[in-house]
């Protein structure tokens, strides 16, 4: 039985043992369900079954579309907010269609509708899938409540490129992370399916999207299977086990096939392997790109190859609606497979409950948008999500000794830029910027000079800001990006703070204050430069609604930093690509010189003659997993509880974890195993397990974390996912480069 079945048999179960007097669904059995869509089905002409498989993008007036959906030729729409209309096209649909078959409404709802929380790099950070589940649930009350009921998220593509704009939108570059956030975010969206708040994920891009050589976005990727595998599938895998009812195909093309045209992901992998019964909507004009590909000669020609390759739903090429009839009828595609696409289609349809609650109570709906709780849920996650880099002490500080605070800086009160991209329907009305958190808080002691009016400004002195810092008794400077540079077509070359802001830093540390920077982002900009223009750094990517409150607390101490890095922090952008999982290879760095210490004269003979740049060295700025906290954690008694386990055994580690300081604190525990041999050659490190630990000052644990041997399967020289036997290690730290391994054997 495959996924999204189990699912609902899963939420009626729920719904039967429940007995909250809530309303209660109808929409019937799996049995009942596969019986509706065929019955429906069998009532279908050619014509109508194509128009399922037609999804628009709404603009403009009612009228434009009101034909076409009577006819029956458009199955969704996209891009629509406003509940009176999503009635409207739905009283349309149902009453004047002949078949009365709803529209299912999609929008990019991607961190939050109107609330919106920490982009999706950000919640990665927070290393919460619990608090990341309540978000994506609170983003589908408030979405639904206008007639959403399918959101184009969560992002899933492995990022180890920060020049691509679209690493905001994922988790980041591990599998694992990524993988736990996928899972999280679906059960959130989707919640009890059926239930009127229960809105359709769609798992995209399927795949490989953030490999695009170079970081630029819709370029081509050439990833191996064995990488596509071992990497980029895996999160995908584990949405579709979670439920996921819907998945979208990327823009590139992988080792010169796209996606949208690629049999092998599209049915190979997702239908046969993984039993995935859910719908596949290509990208915008994703099949229509593949004659830009070089992949098929005209629009008839992509809608031919997208629908045999096991697309179900054309979104805005207008390929299928314009050319699948003629291709059936000329044989070149079997109605068997457009019977198979619309399937899919009615099965999200019907699961949703959309036959009998097509439409949105649009009173209700507004009183649930910006509610207090979820506020209060998008602060607690922008003050998980930030993470400390640097403290040198200043941090937290102590209201009570600062009589004059100097806010400044293009990010500290930029309503609309720290909601970060794809936050169409966020009104920066209702965004509380650093700025205005503080000044709310400490009325009378904030002074405001912005220094630089937005990111990109370039100024070559500051006089006004850095004399107001020298009468300050402290600097809060906000920086970063704004918005617009970072997310989809928005990728960089160059990622060190953008316009003049390091020169805004430098001038502000010449003040002798103390500096504490805040750096809002869409990616890990290469900060190394700035940190000793600051006494203490907090980087939090773009924070959304709740980001000024959240990062006042943190600033003075009402919260304890917890956010750790989703991906590593390099250097300088000449070490892309750089992350902590890379294979093992056959030269590995052994701290040998840079350029400033060799003797340049001595030839090649003086170099190390391993993996590393002479000018930069073999490591990134910060590695994946890292963040500081107002306390110390301190790892101990680190031990196995066998020294041998079979394939299909469950190792458990057990440690003491202890924090040493003054704080109480919350940190991230982190797992990390390597494979010492295998078939091929394997990383240097995975992460295996994670969990947050709340301990109290002065207090230590014992904790264990267990962790399925199957877990370290792959797929080796022959292409078979399995455990190999052999020797491994595994690390319990605070992030991937600390800690000592301690060794274990699969047999
Ligand atoms: C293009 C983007 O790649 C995709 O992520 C998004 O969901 C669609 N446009 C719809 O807006």
């Amino acid at each position: 039985m495959n996924n999204i079945r189990n699912l609902i048999l899963s939420s009626l179960l729920l719904l039967l043992v429940s007995c909250s007097g809530q309303k209660v669904s109808t929409v019937g059995s799996t049995a009942d369900i596969e019986s509706r869509v065929d019955r429906l089905l069998a009532r279908m002409t050619l014509s109508e079954k194509i128009g399922q498989m037609n999804q628009v993008s709404a603009g403009g007036e009612i009228s434009n579309y009101a034909d076409a959906l009577r006819e029956g030729k458009i199955g969704s729409m996209l891009n629509e907010v406003d509940p009176v209309k999503i009635n409207e096209y739905q009283r349309i649909c149902v009453e004047e269609s002949r078949l009365g078959i709803p529209l299912l409404i999609g929008r990019d709802v991607i961190h939050g509708f109107h609330t919106v929380f920490p982009i999706p790099l950000g919640l990665a950070a927070t290393f919460d899938p619990e608090l990341v589940e309540a978000g994506a649930r609170i983003a589908a009350v408030e979405a639904t409540g206008q007639g959403i009921r399918w959101t184009f998220s969560p992002m899933l593509d492995i990022a180890r490129d920060p020049r691509w704009g679209r690493m905001a939108e994922g988790s980041g570059e591990d599998t694992y992370l990524d993988a736990r956030m996928a899972e999280a975010m679906v059960r959130g969206y989707q919640g009890s399916l059926s239930d009127p708040t229960s809105m359709a994920a769609c798992i995209k891009h399927f795949v490989g999207y953030g490999a695009a050589e170079g970081g630029r976005d819709y370029n081509s990727t050439f990833l191996t299977e064995r990488q596509l595998r071992n990497v980029y599938l895996p999160p995908f895998e584990a949405a579709v086990k979670a439920g996921a009812m819907t998945l979208m195909t990327s823009f590139n093309d992988n080792d010169g096939v796209p996606s949208t045209g690629n049999t092998f992901i599209l049915k190979d992998v997702l239908r046969d392997e993984w039993g995935f019964d859910g719908l596949v909507v290509t990208d915008w004009n994703s099949m229509g790109e593949m004659i830009a590909h070089g992949f098929g000669t005209d629009h008839k020609d992509v809608a031919c190859k997208a629908v045999n390759a096991g697309v179900d739903m054309d979104m805005m090429t207008f390929g299928f609606i314009s050319h699948l009839e003629e291709l059936v009828r000329s044989g070149a595609v079997k109605e068997s497979v457009i019977d198979q696409a619309v399937r899919n289609i009615l099965r999200v349809k019907f699961l949703l409950g959309l036959f009998e609650n097509p439409y949105v109570d649009v009173e209700a709906g507004a009183s649930v948008q910006y509610a207090a709780e979820h506020l209060d849920a998008a602060r607690r996650s922008a003050e998980e999500s930030a993470i400390l880099l640097k403290n040198d002490g200043v941090l937290p500080l102590n209201a009570d000794r600062i009589r004059t605070i100097l806010v400044t800086g293009p990010m500290a009160d930029a309503p609309h830029d720290q909601l970060g991209t794809w936050s169409f329907d966020g009104d920066k009305g209702h965004t509380v910027t650093p700025l205005r958190a503080l000044q709310e808080r400490f009325p009378g002691k904030v002074v405001y000079v912005p220094g630089l009016a937005y990111s990109r400004e370039k100024r070559s002195r500051f006089d006004d800001v850095v004399a107001a810092a020298r009468r300050a008794d402290v600097v809060l400077a906000f920086l970063g990006e704004e918005a617009i540079l970072s997310g989809e077509a928005h990728s960089l070359a160059d990622i060190n703070l953008i316009g003049s802001q390091s020169e805004l830093l430098a001038a502000l540390k010449s003040a002798g204050k103390p500096v504490v920077a805040t750096v809002m982002a869409g990616r890990p900009l290469t900060i190394g430069r700035d940190l000793p223009s600051c006494d203490a750094m907090l980087y939090s990517f773009h924070p959304g609604t709740m980001g000024g409150p959240a990062l006042a607390n943190i600033l003075f101490g009402d919260v304890n930093p917890s956010g750790k890095t989703p991906v590593t922090f390099l250097r300088t952008v000449g070490q892309v690509p750089m992350y902590y999982s890379h294979n093992m290879t056959g030269r590995p760095y052994n701290g040998e010189k840079m350029l400033s210490e060799i003797d340049m004269e001595a030839g090649q003979t003086s170099l190390g003659n391993t993996s590393y740049y002479l000018d930069y060295g073999a490591y990134p700025l910060f590695p994946f997993g890292y963040g500081l906290s107002y306390t110390t954690f301190r790892y101990s008694d680190i031990s196995l509880d066998a020294e041998t386990y079979p394939a299909d055994g469950t190792l458990t580690v057990t440690f003491t974890l202890s924090n040493d300081g003054n704080f109480d604190g919350t940190e991230v525990v982190q797992v990390y195993v390597r494979d010492r041999v295998g078939s091929v050659t394997r990383p240097v490190k995975e992460l295996k397990a994670f969990e947050r630990v709340n301990l109290k000052a002065g207090e230590s644990r014992s904790l264990s974390v267990r962790i399925p041997i199957a877990e370290l399967a792959f797929f080796g020289l022959d292409g078979v996912k399995k455990v190999e036997p052999g020797d491994f290690q595994l690390w319990v730290a605070g992030d991937s480069a600390s800690g000592e391994p301690v060794s274990f054997k699969v047999q």
